[in-house]
């Protein structure tokens, strides 16, 4: 097995923990353990105060697959299996779908681990490159036409990192007419969903609409818990779900009981969490929308519509890597360029998710005037 270099993931180790401010984040701003125990119901505050430690259930705490299931529309708790974040959900999941003999369809740019990840347990694939000129969509002839005998999967990221952009209506329902027409796996890595700005309008998860679905969830991104280290996977497939499960029994067996029942906390308090974030979220938009008119000569965008990231690119004579390098000793502001991502152009990922990104973007704005 063969684990490649995770790019954006070395990067961000070597600097996310010493710099002063993070302009590049893909998750919303954190919660600390008092906020997130204020929420809590008498219930949920009794049963943390006299929690045992103790192995849980490996699928998943069974209030905890309970209250994400009410994510997803028609699915009970037995739709639901549990992860050491969505990592380990998409570990697991693809050690199952793919292996020798396979093939699997993936779109670029993406996190990483849903292109390559497919590959280290022995599957060819297919990259598709999502295009600026295509509002990041992706081409749906393209996908088509690179469908084999042996494809087991498309996968797809919505809201996407590193755009912030979400499949249209149309495409969400060709792709679903693809996979089950050819018998194959659609997975739907939604970690950025209901986070985004309040105009969003968000359908069902995939799960939800096709038996032919698998949706990965997660704590860390829309609700700003990454330090719980709690995903999920959903789907209608209770027999996958047992075979993903085995792999589980090889990776953490269970999760970490503290942050079951916290996530389960932060799942029934989700509305106030959820309109806390993403008042964050629309308020760092707004201020995005006017920094990119005043400097439309040097930066362009597609908008982002779902989670709290964004690609920029950036039409300057200076070289990303080098911009970043520069800004984040000069300011202590990181911004992380599309290169950790294997794009050729000059890009770089804008976050907004956090409460400081305004004097951030201040940080940032001043230093490219100075030149
Ligand atoms: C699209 C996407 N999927 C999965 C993950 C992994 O999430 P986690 O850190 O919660 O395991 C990330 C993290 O950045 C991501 O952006």
């Amino acid at each position: 097995m063969h684990f490649p270099e995770f790019k954006l993931e070395t990067y961000l180790s070597r600097r996310e923990f010493s710099a002063a401010y993070l302009l590049c984040c893909s998750d919303a701003e954190t919660w600390t353990l008092s906020e997130l125990l204020k929420l809590a119901s008498p219930e949920l505050q009794q049963r943390w105060e006299a929690l045992p430690l103790g192995y849980d259930i490996p699928s998943g705490n069974a209030t905890l697959r309970e209250t994400i299931a009410q994510l997803y529309p028609g699915l009970g708790p037995e739709n639901i299996l549990c992860f050491a974040g969505a990592e380990e959900g998409i570990f697991c999941t693809f050690s199952r779908l793919f292996g020798d003999n396979t093939h699997a369809i993936a779109l670029s740019p993406c996190y990483q681990s849903l292109r390559d990840l497919p590959k280290t347990f022995g599957a060819q694939v297919t990259d598709i490159a999502l295009r600026f000129e295509d509002q990041w969509q992706p081409d749906l002839e393209a996908i088509r036409a690179a469908i084999r005998p042996d494809t087991q999967a498309i996968i797809v990221n919505s809201p996407h990192n590193p755009t912030g952009t979400m499949l249209s209506k149309e495409n969400e329902q060709a792709l679903i007419n693809l996979c089950e027409e050819h018998g194959l796996t659609l997975f739907a890595d939604e970690v950025y969903r209901l986070l985004g700005p309040k105009t969003t309008e968000w359908r069902a998860p995939i799960a939800s609409q096709t038996g032919a679905g698998i949706s990965l969830g997660v704590m860390s991104k829309s609700y700003g818990l990454a330090g719980l280290r709690v995903g999920w996977i959903a789907s209608q497939n209770i027999e996958l779900l047992h075979a993903i499960e085995q792999t589980k029994y090889y990776t953490s067996i269970c999760n970490s009981v503290p942050s079951e029942l916290l996530s389960c906390i932060a799942l029934e308090a989700r509305d106030t969490i959820l309109a806390r974030n993403g008042n964050i979220v629309d308020h760092n938009l707004s201020l995005l929308d006017s920094f990119m008119e005043r400097h439309a000569e040097r930066f362009s965008w597609v908008r982002p519509e779902g989670g709290c990231c964004g690609l920029v690119q950036d039409h300057g004579k200076e070289n990303v890597e080098t911009l970043a390098d520069e800004l984040l000793k000069a300011t202590g502001v990181l911004i992380m360029p599309g290169s950790v991502y294997d794009l050729t152009s000059n890009t770089f990922r804008i976050g907004f998710g956090r409460k400081n990104m305004p004097e951030a973007l201040e940080h940032f704005e001043s230093f490219i005037l100075k030149g």
